[in-house]
Order: C-alpha cells, then sequence, then structure tokens
C-alpha cells in the first residue's frame, strides 16, 4: 500500500492526540483512503520528554529544526508547535521544499496569512487549517466547500471555550473572574498566561480566518474592534440574568451593502438564545446563508482529540492527491477587506451607571440618551446601594455605537456619577 510520510512539528496535546487517532482508526484511515499513514518524523524543543503516548520504531524523534526540514522523504509537514516565528520558518521551509502544510496556529495565519496563501498558491502546495478555528468543529470545511454557493450575511460564534469556561462559572457557579480563571487553569482549559484568551485576541484571529473564507477578504486586526472578559463583574453577570440574560464573549461578523463589520466583544445574549446554552469549554458558530438559511455547529473547541480530529481531516485531504484548494477562493491573493467604521455598529445596549441618590439623576442620565437618539427599553434603579452610591441600569432599543461613546463620556462627567458607566452590547 503507498504511503505517505508526515513530519510532524510539536507533540504536544494536539500532537498526541493526532498520533492517538492515527494509531486507534488506523484500519479505518487504510480503508478509506487506501494509503497508509506514516509519522516519520516528530520535531520537539526536548525529545527526552516523557509523552503520553509512545510513537513507534518508525518515528524519529529529533530537536533539530534543519534536519527536521531538510528530510527529503516528507510529503506533508503539520506544525502544531504555536506562536509565530519558528512556525513561519517551518511552513515557509516547507512549502517552499515541496510540501504540503497543515497546521492549527490561528495566529500565524491571522497575522501571515496573505502572505502564506500567496505562496502555497505560487507553489501550488496545499495549506490546510480545520483545526485552527473552534477545534474539533469542521467549520473551515464548512465554510470552504459546503456553503461556497452562499453568500453567508452574518456569523456569531462562541470561539474561545477558555473565556466560555470562565464565564459559565461565573454564571452557573457564582465565581468571580479571578476563581472562575483558576478552575479554567486547573481543568486545563486555560493556559498559564491566559491573555490572548481572556482578551478576545484569540477569538479576533479565528474570525479574521472565517471571514477569509466567508467573503474571501482579508480583514485587517487593527481594524477590528476587540473587548475580552477579564473586566467582566460578577454584578452585571446578575443583573443580566435578572433581565432574561447572559453574558458571552462572542465574535461577530456581518456584511451591510458590500462592507464588513467584525469585532469581538462580552454580549448579552438572551437566555432563550441558542447561543446562550453553549456552555463550559465547548464552542458554536451560528451562521446565515443567503441559500442555505441559519446553521449552528456546536462542539468542542480545543482538547487534543477533538483538535487531532482536525488535522487528520487536513492531512486525510492532502493525503488523497486532489489539488488543494486552501482559501475556497481562486485568487493567489485575497483583497483586503472593505470595512465598516467600528463606530457605526448598531446594536442594543446595556448601561450600569452607579451614581448618588438623590432626585433628578434618572432624568439627567436620560436626558444625554436622548439627545444623542439613544432609545430607552428599560430602566432598573436598585434599592441596595453599592458603597456611596446607587446602581441605575438601562437596557436600550438599537443604537450606533458612536452615539453611545458620545453619551456615556458626557454621563461619565457629571459630578453624580461615581465611576465610569459599565457598558455591554446586547445580541
Ligand atoms: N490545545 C488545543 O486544544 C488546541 C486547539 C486548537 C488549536 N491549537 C493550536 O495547536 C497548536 C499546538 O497547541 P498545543 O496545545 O498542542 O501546544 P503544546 O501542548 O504546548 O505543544 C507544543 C509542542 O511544540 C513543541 N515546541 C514548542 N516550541 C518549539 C520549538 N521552538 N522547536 C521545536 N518544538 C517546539 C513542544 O515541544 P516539547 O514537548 O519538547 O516541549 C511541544 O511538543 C497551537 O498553535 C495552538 O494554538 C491547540
Amino acid at each position: 500500500m503507498e504511503q505517505v510520510n508526515i513530519a510532524l512539528a510539536g507533540f504536544g496535546t494536539v500532537g498526541t492526540g493526532l498520533a492517538r487517532i492515527m494509531h486507534e482508526n488506523g484500519e479505518w484511515i487504510r480503508r478509506r483512503l487506501g494509503k497508509e499513514l506514516v509519522i516519520r518524523r516528530v520535531l520537539v524543543r526536548n525529545p527526552e520528554k516523557e509523552r503520553s503516548f509512545v510513537l513507534g520504531p518508525e518515528t524519529e524523534i529529533t530537536a533539530d529544526l534543519d534536519s527536521f526540514l531538510l528530510a527529503q522523504d516528507t510529503d506533508i509537514v503539520v506544525e502544531l508547535i504555536g506562536g509565530i516565528e519558528t512556525p513561519l520558518r517551518i511552513v515557509t521551509g516547507a512549502l517552499r521544499a515541496g510540501k504540503h502544510v497543515v497546521t492549527a496556529n490561528k495566529a500565524l495565519l491571522a497575522e501571515k496569512g496573505p502572505e502564506l496563501f500567496r505562496l502555497a498558491s505560487e507553489l501550488q502546495r496545499g495549506l490546510y487549517y480545520e483545526a485552527s478555528v473552534a477545534g474539533g468543529i469542521p467549520i473551515v470545511q464548512t465554510l470552504k466547500e459546503s456553503l461556497a454557493g452562499n453568500r453567508i450575511r452574518h456569523i456569531t460564534g462562541i470561539l474561545n471555550g477558555t473565556a466560555n469556561s470562565i464565564l459559565s462559572d461565573m454564571t452557573n457557579n457564582g465565581m468571580d473572574y479571578a476563581a472562575a480563571l483558576g478552575q479554567a487553569q486547573r481543568n486545563g482549559y486555560a493556559e498559564a498566561d491566559p491573555t490572548m484568551d481572556v482578551e478576545g485576541i484569540d477569538a479576533a484571529h479565528k474570525l479574521i480566518l472565517l471571514i477569509r473564507l466567508a467573503y474571501g477578504q482579508d480583514f485587517p486586526l487593527a481594524r477590528m474592534g476587540i473587548k475580552g472578559i477579564s473586566g467582566v463583574d460578577p454584578y452585571d453577570i446578575e443583573l443580566a440574568r435578572a433581565f432574561g440574560y447572559r453574558i458571552k464573549l462572542l465574535a461577530i461578523v456581518k456584511e451591510h451593502s458590500g462592507r464588513l463589520q467584525a469585532g469581538v466583544f462580552p454580549y448579552l445574549v438572551g437566555e432563550d438564545h441558542i447561543l446562550a446554552r453553549v456552555d463550559g469549554p465547548f464552542n458554536s458558530i451560528l451562521l446565515e446563508g443567503n441559500g442555505v438559511g441559519p446553521i449552528m455547529l456546536y462542539g468542542q473547541g480545543a482538547g487534543d482529540l477533538p483538535t487531532g480530529s482536525a488535522v487528520l481531516s487536513d492531512i486525510m485531504a492532502l493525503a488523497s492527491g486532489k489539488p488543494p484548494n486552501n482559501t475556497g477562493f481562486v485568487e493567489a491573493v485575497l483583497p483586503e477587506a472593505s470595512t465598516l467604521e467600528p463606530e457605526l455598529t448598531t446594536t442594543r445596549h446595556y448601561f450600569r451607571f452607579t451614581a448618588l441618590d438623590r432626585p433628578g439623576v434618572l432624568a439627567a442620565i436620560a436626558g444625554v440618551l436622548g439627545e444623542r437618539s439613544i432609545s430607552i427599553a428599560q430602566v432598573v434603579q436598585k434599592q441596595h446601594p453599592v458603597g456611596r452610591g446607587v446602581p441605575v441600569v438601562f437596557l436600550t432599543h438599537t443604537a450606533q455605537v458612536r452615539d453611545v461613546e458620545a453619551a456615556l463620556s458626557q454621563i461619565n462627567g457629571f459630578s453624580f456619577v461615581l465611576s465610569p458607566a459599565v457598558h455591554y452590547r446586547i445580541l
């Protein structure tokens, strides 16, 4: 049987997960592919380290990047290291040496995607990345192939399992942010440095990849509005709940008359909305195509076997010998996205002010909102003081972010407002 030789850069969580599925499903893979997949070599930092999966004698383990890249018998290079610098060297080196590449690295593809896809296209090599967005959920293939004929109206995703598990613990188990982060780290959902996950950057990277697949445009990270969850106060989770909402970190892109609006923000999501029920480390993507209508995908966004399963699907697609389809578009270089300014976003809003309890406060705040055409849907003044002030919560009808920012800055300047307004968008 023909053999397809794989060189695996990185043998951590995803690398071992991949090796385990390839081993467990070896017979099944041979039946589907008519070829045998062989992990010929593995690149790691420390070849002596004990691994949770023991590779067979056919696999060489090395820490020497040059010999790893120069090996003549490799067909497919799989990059599962993470970060940018070394993966960029591996991916470009592998493509230039005529190999196909599979990666799970969203940061690399969000930041260096245009140059890497151009190189892969020039060299007619595959650069596949199913595992880079939402782990085990097959969203890349879905957008690239299954929905290729649809115009995508919007995508709304819970794309970061770490942030979602923290928010779930804060909502369901009454934890504060620090306790929920600690729990996520103990469960293995959060890294020692959780910045990329909790500040929304990882979700933004994934959204850039989804935009490329759905719209054939490169959306610059610098033009994307991004806010994470590290500032979420349990008090707002409690208030949101009382109004019938849950707080979720959402990555959203919408098309408005040919221009794209995209961002990552914590949102209030109605508790009967399908995304409100996505809890813990799970991911979900809700999208709408003009032919297919709404679709929702749900599954494990991380973990050794789910992510390994997505990497394996790319390896099998490339090993099949079909001509590669990297972005789902024929152009070698995709155009930069035509974007709508983030401040022109219209959505509903939640504000919490902490103000002195005295007459005229509500009227003054409502007056500023009215001047900016922000129409109020609900107002609640809580009875229990917080420090010297009382919380006043406003839920609005749809209003433009630009007007909201101007109104909040004016209201924050009032002498009776004791701390800056807390603001969330409502889905
Ligand atoms: N973990 C997930 O659930 C998940 C989900 C989706 C996507 N991803 C992506 O998949 C990639 C891998 O993630 P992971 O969680 O598997 O990472 P990981 O557990 O930290 O494993 C990284 C591996 O890369 C090796 N490595 C790191 N730096 C290296 C260097 N300079 N030279 C050679 N080898 C090096 C490490 O070697 P040693 O073992 O010797 O230290 C380790 O085997 C990342 O891009 C990540 O964003 C991960």
